[in-house]
């Protein structure tokens, strides 16, 4: 009979990390640097191997994933009879309290289920029937992710059954209380950060900020700082396995790696005042308001210092009839920005407007596909060569 305590602590066991479509290779190159490897690859997940203590410290450092899912058994099951069954084996009283909550997920392809969440009560079924045969008493279930979360993932007569060791999503780093138009989900910034292949040293420009993902992200990323070093709940919290000092131990080496100060500027502005306020409050939460240069202007109005650098804009894309036309003023002067401006820099913009996109004028050495929500993004790439018209420094407030 499987144990799953026995399991999860004596043998590596797979991890799946969940992500957006099209962010996996940036995870992949995440999970390769924290030092795991990346055994597959799919749209929207990687995998590696290892142990319930490796997924604290994976929920602890990945900055573009969703979840760090942990493998408990696999098994074959043709039916929901069959689910039962087998979910029904595994020593579910050596995982969760009886005092506990539990919340099952799932992805679910299987002739035999129409509706995902009959699948998910089967499995709340065979986990509580367990508990309450082993030891009389059993969790609490329901919907809410902040406690233990199990996820069935069924496909076929194929069966894996996880520790969802993240609960709440880790997509969001927790410093954005404040925003502004169209923010960025942090896990998308710092994907888009990573693609740059900034390097964490050159400066770098954030006109158009809003209320700051990018210019925080950079400056976490920089700094070498976790995101979720200030983040109190995770799902890994509410397994029986969890061990509060070693937890404290991972916090504290992973503190241990921030650098104090960083080398590269980085500048962040907006037109909006409201914006550059958010973006400070949020930063200043992060703890990186020390490290961004705030200022309130149009784009064109950006100081542009001398040196490496890169330069990223995210504008608005203008999904509702009418500003698409307004934006592409907007556009025009972005390209004439880059070629006025950042001469001998590296330029980025996100969006999710194509055809806006081509209004730049200028052509992208690289389009790197993104998926913001449902809308098709692209991160484009401009190498503004020429001479150099630069702002010195110490015009830089
Ligand atoms: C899509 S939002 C940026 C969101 C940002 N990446 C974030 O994560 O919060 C676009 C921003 O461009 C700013 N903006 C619009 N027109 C501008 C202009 N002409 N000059 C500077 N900023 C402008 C808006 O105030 C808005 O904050």
């Amino acid at each position: 009979m499987p144990s799953g305590t026995d399991m999860v602590l004596n043998e590596p066991a797979e991890i799946v990390i969940t992500c957006p479509p099209r962010q996996s290779w940036l995870v992949a190159q995440e999970v390769g640097e924290l030092g795991y490897p990346v055994l597959t690859e799919d749209h929207q997940s990687v995998t590696t191997s290892g142990s319930f203590e490796d997924c604290m410290k994976l929920n602890l450092e990945l900055r573009c994933a969703n979840r760090v899912l942990l493998n408990i058994m696999k098994f074959n099951a043709s039916d929901p009879d069959a689910l039962y069954k087998e979910i029904n084996k595994i020593a579910w009283e050596q995982l969760i309290s009886p005092d506990g909550y539990i919340c099952i997920n799932s992805f679910v392809k299987n002739d035999s289920i129409r509706d995902t969440r009959f699948a998910n009560l089967k499995v709340k079924d065979a986990i509580v029937d367990r508990m309450q045969e082993k030891i009389g008493r059993r969790p609490d279930a329901g919907s809410n992710v902040d406690r233990s979360v199990f996820f069935l993932h069924w496909v076929g007569d194929n069966c894996g059954i996880y520790i969802d060791t993240s609960g709440e999503t880790i997509s969001k780093h927790g410093y954005r209380r404040y925003s502004h138009k169209a923010p960025l989900l942090e896990s998308l910034a710092s994907g888009i950060l990573r693609a740059t292949a900034w390097d964490r040293k050159i400066m770098l420009i954030n006109p158009m900020c809003g209320s700051g993902t990018l210019a925080i992200e950079a400056a976490l990323w920089a700094q070498q700082s976790a995101p979720g070093l200030n983040r109190r709940n995770f799902g890994f919290m509410h397994i029986i396995l969890f061990n509060r000092m070693r937890w404290n131990e991972i916090r504290d080496e992973s503190l241990a790696r921030i650098i104090k100060s960083i080398s590269p500027r980085i500048i962040a502005t907006d037109i909006s005042a409201n914006a550059v306020e958010s973006a400070r409050k949020n930063a200043k939460i992060a703890g990186v308001d020390g490290f961004i240069e705030f200022r309130k202007c149009p784009f064109e109005k950006t100081p542009i210092p001398e040196g490496e650098g890169m330069v990223i804009l995210n504008p608005e894309y203008g999904v509702r009839l009418g500003e698409e036309e307004a934006l592409e003023a907007t556009y025009l002067a972005i390209g004439d920005f880059f070629k006025q401006k950042c001469q001998g820099k590296t330029g980025f913009i996100f969006t999710g407007n194509l055809n806006l996109a081509k209004k730049v004028g200028l052509k992208a050495k690289r389009k790197i596909e993104f998926l913001n929500g449902k809308i098709d993004c692209r991160l484009l790439e401009y190498e503004l060569y020429g001479g150099s018209k630069r702002i010195p420094v110490d015009q830089l407030q």
